[in-house]
């Protein structure tokens, strides 16, 4: 295998080394999903204990997002269908976001470069609204700008970016084909964890944009954006990836390993992280292709 031997790079493969690299998957079909709401009684009837307490509503995306952009929950019982396995759980779903129906790009882009609903417009040097097609099927979301993002004021265009630059090239994506964003759009200091209450303040943002582009289809990079995007309630990433699920957007979302969780693994063998993501985002183009 080509692996850059440098000590910085020693991380980074390159498109062909993913394809030559890791083997096909074995049935990119085992991912097609359908989503149905069943009747309450029959889930409540179809719920184990453990799966009953699972069902609670999650840590909610609180009605009063923002004073201004009014966001409400709803809670849905929906089922996620994979062959050979089927999961309920319990999905708080955002209702449409209300009030912008003359709404673009360039109006999010100016409200979040004025936003100051939390301490993030402190320390930000450049907002990081999103990148790409504004008519993708596929929308890619990740937590939060690092600090590479946070000076040029674009989405993954770091170490990590360039990363899954080359997955998703070596998977056949065109990135400029798809959007990619975060939950934040302001970097967190020193790159630490966003919380929730600038996940919760940010998310209109990003209802706003998923509104315009009205994608088919959500990725989520990492454990943090998918377990706010899908639900607190599921399982580690770990266990979750390569998996669909219905999201508070009501949008099919997969969930994906962090571009910058992969480059801190050396290994391409069968059953490592960055094998295992190979095997998903084909899954994904997969299904993006039969749309
Ligand atoms: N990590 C993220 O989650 N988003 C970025 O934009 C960069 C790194």
């Amino acid at each position: 295998m080509a692996r850059k031997s440098s000590s910085t790079e020693s991380n980074e493969i390159d498109a062909v080394d993913l394809i030559s690299l890791l083997s096909m998957p074995e049935n990119g079909d085992s991912y097609e999903i359908e989503l149905s709401v069943p009747e309450q009684d029959i889930d409540l009837i179809a719920l184990g204990k453990e799966e009953l307490a699972l069902a609670k509503p999650p840590v909610p995306i609180s009605a009063s997002v923002s004073k201004t952009i009014p966001t409400t929950l709803t809670t849905q019982t929906k089922t996620v269908a994979k062959p050979q396995q089927t999961q309920t759980k319990t999905v708080n779903v955002l209702t449409p976001i209300q009030g912008f129906e003359n709404d673009s790009f360039d109006q999010i882009r100016k409200d979040i470069s004025v936003c100051q609903q939390c301490g993030l417009c402190k320390t930000r040097k450049n907002v990081v609204p999103g990148v790409g097609n504004e008519h993708a099927k596929l929308v890619l979301i990740g937590e939060a700008p690092g600090a590479d993002e946070d000076i040029q004021g674009i989405p993954f265009v770091g170490k990590a970016g360039k990363h899954l630059d080359k997955i998703l090239a070596a998977a056949g994506f065109k990135k400029e084909e798809l959007y990619i964003c975060n939950i934040l759009k302001c970097r967190p200091p020193n790159n630490r964890d966003p919380n929730l209450a600038e996940m919760k303040v940010c998310t209109p943002f990003l209802q706003r944009q998923l509104a315009l582009i009205k994608p088919k289809l959500i990725g989520c990079l990492g454990n943090i954006s998918a377990h706010y995007v899908i639900s607190p309630s599921i399982p580690g990433i770990t266990r979750i990836r390569g998996q669909w699920f219905d999201s508070i957007f009501g949008i099919p979302t997969f969930a994906m390993y962090h571009p910058s969780y992969l480059i801190r693994s050396e290994s391409r063998e069968k059953g490592s992280p960055n094998w295992q993501m190979w095997q998903d985002i084909r899954a994904l183009k997969a299904k993006y292709d039969s749309l």
